[in-house]
């Protein structure tokens, strides 16, 4: 049995929806990302394995707000909110049903429909990747952390940097689920340095304004 099939079908005989809810266990499992956490956000949640994984590690009161342009079957205890996140009515729905910085963790697992030409694959992950970080940025309170998938390319070192420049902290993982041969990472911001910053999904985002010291959101 292939490595891959391993993960898919551990996947399926725990009940999971994903394989990638393995993916998400395992970088909980080295970064305690559930730890304290009363607001957790799931960006590109459908089918809803990472939400599963978020609900079995939270207390019953904390709340998991998922969000995907997808339907998604009902999953008790999460609330779900169908759009396009890129979409600024589907935002201010999402902002409406969390507190500003009072959210702990935002994750996102959104993924483009990936057409194989690289420079257009890595514009499609980087708008996404941009618009959750500007909503993190947005919404996390002061030690809150942002989960993210990127795609290796010519992209990512310049993500990274912004990143970097607005978390205190960012670490890059690979978890053991995630096939070998795909190009996706995840990283893994905590801290975000602009509280009190607006919230900004907006795909044009320039990254020089996301990466500039506080200018665009403070
Ligand atoms: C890899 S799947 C997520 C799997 C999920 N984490 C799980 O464990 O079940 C990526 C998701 O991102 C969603 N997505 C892609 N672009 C999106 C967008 N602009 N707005 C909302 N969701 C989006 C897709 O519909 C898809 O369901």
């Amino acid at each position: 049995m292939r490595e891959d099939d391993a993960f898919f079908h551990e996947a399926r005989r725990r009940g999971l929806r994903s394989r990638a809810a393995l993916k998400l266990e395992a970088i909980n499992a080295r970064d305690r990302l559930f730890r304290n956490a009363r607001v957790v956000v799931d960006l590109g949640a459908a089918p809803g394995g990472w939400s599963q994984v978020a609900r079995s590690a939270l207390p019953s009161d904390a709340r998991v707000v998922a969000l995907d342009i997808l339907e998604m079957e009902p999953l008790p205890g999460v609330e779900f909110i169908r759009g396009d996140f890129r979409q600024a009515d589907v935002l201010e729905r999402l902002e409406a049903s969390v507190t500003r910085r009072a959210v702990d963790l935002v994750m996102s697992d959104m993924a483009p429909n990936l057409s194989g030409m690289k420079v257009n694959d890595q514009a499609r992950w980087r708008e996404l990747a941009d618009s959750a970080a500007g909503f993190a940025l947005g919404t996390l309170e002061h030690d809150g952390a942002f989960l993210v998938k990127l795609f290796q390319g010519e992209e990512t070192e310049s993500y990274l940097r912004v990143l970097r420049e607005r978390f205190a902290s960012v670490v890059v993982r690979k978890p053991a689920a995630s096939r070998k041969q795909s190009s996706e990472i995840y990283a893994l911001a905590r801290g975000p340095r602009n509280a009190g910053g607006a919230v900004d999904n907006r795909a044009s985002l320039p990254y020089s304004t996301l990466g500039a010291t506080n200018a665009a959101t403070e």
